[in-house]
């Protein structure tokens, strides 16, 4: 293994073109950690955010982007006794995986699931943790239960849509085009509301109302979701894409027992992370390998060309996941 490799650098905060190659030290492992030979890495919106200064990687993680990644097992170090070199892994990551070689800690590494690609597996780790961690964990969702998830074509969207549906909910989502919306269908949504042209308060109070909502658009959707709450609903907030601030009349909190919570995953620690992955081999992983989950993906793009993939996901053109080609890109 060389010393050096090529990564993607985020020159200054900026747009998708302060994206730019460079040569840059190849990671060792520490304790309790691998590094990956990177053979695709994972685009997340949150990557774009950091990369716009908006979203500043925790004091330990590598300053490069990129939190997901799949590929093979090139190092191991001390105290790792699951994975050995040549093993094939997909990886949640602190940060760095848009690069050749990247480093995390074994135990957020998954196997990659039998019957995916290497390049489906990249997409796994960011939204599964997420989606497990605050719709099953935190925002506790069961078989029946009516869920709405906004953004329903996003990555994270078509992961929740999918893993909600097999564990038995059901399903409602959000989405800002027809064709989306056919997309969310064909993924088990029960109801994929446009948006732009149907109100989703109405729609999902005609149903008795919602009894979670995974929400990352915040600002005026706040009030508008605990309308579309059931009594005793709960909203779990992932992300603020128009804004965390807004008025909000807490009374209609009360009186319908409704609960707002919500998380981000990258800042928590490495023990809570490692108990996500226990997790998802357990009940998630079964779901991809009999083919009731599996990665919708939009699009790929050569390392070298991840200005042209935060383009793609800024332009919210896109549908599913998009991907980095990085051995051999
Ligand atoms: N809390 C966490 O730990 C965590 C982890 C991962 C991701 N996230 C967040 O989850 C969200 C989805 O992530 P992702 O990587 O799956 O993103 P993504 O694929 O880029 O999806 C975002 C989608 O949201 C929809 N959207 C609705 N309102 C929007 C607005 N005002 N501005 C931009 N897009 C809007 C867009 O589709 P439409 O055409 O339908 O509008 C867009 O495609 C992001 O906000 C991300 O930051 C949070």
């Amino acid at each position: 293994m060389s010393h050096m490799m090529t990564a993607i650098q985020i020159k200054e905060p900026g747009g998708p073109d302060v994206l730019q190659p460079v040569d840059w030290p190849v990671p060792v492992p520490g304790h309790g950690q691998i590094v990956i030979r990177v053979a695709w890495a994972g685009v997340n919106r949150p990557d774009a955010l950091q990369r716009a200064g908006l979203y500043a990687p925790p004091p330990s993680a590598s300053p490069l982007p990129g939190l997901e990644a799949s590929g093979t097992v090139a190092a191991v170090g001390p105290g790792v006794t699951r994975w050995r070199e040549g093993d094939q892994v997909c990886a949640l990551l602190p940060g760095g995986g848009y690069a050749e070689y990247v480093v995390t800690h074994g135990d957020h590494a998954l196997p990659v699931p039998a019957g995916l690609s290497l390049r489906e597996a990249a997409c796994l780790p960011e939204t599964c943790f997420t989606v497990w961690s605050n719709v099953f964990l935190r925002g506790g969702l069961k078989a029946g239960e009516r869920f709405l998830v906004h953004g329903g074509s996003s990555g994270i969207g078509t992961t929740a849509i999918q893993m909600a549906r097999a564990m038995g909910a059901r399903v409602f989502t959000t989405a800002g085009s027809d064709e989306k919306c056919e997309a969310c269908m064909a993924l088990g949504a029960e109801r994929a509301i446009n948006y732009r042209e149907e109100d989703f308060v109405a729609a999902l109070r005609a149903e008795g109302g919602a009894n979670l909502i995974l929400d990352m658009v915040g600002g005026s959707y706040l009030p508008r979701n605990v309308r579309a709450l059931a009594d005793d609903g709960r909203l779990v907030q992932i992300a603020f894409l128009t804004g965390p601030k807004v008025e909000l009349n807490f009374a209609e909190v009360m009186t319908r027992r409704l609960t707002i919570t919500g998380s981000t995953l990258r800042p928590q620690g490495d023990l809570a992370k490692a108990a996500y992955a226990r997790d998802l081999e357990t009940h998630v992983w079964p779901l991809i390998e009999r083919g009731a989950l599996r990665p919708v993906m939009d699009s790929e793009y050569a390392l070298a060309d991840a200005a042209k993939a935060h383009w793609r996901i800024e332009s919210s053109g896109h549908i599913g996941k998009i991907v980095l080609r990085v051995e051999g890109g």
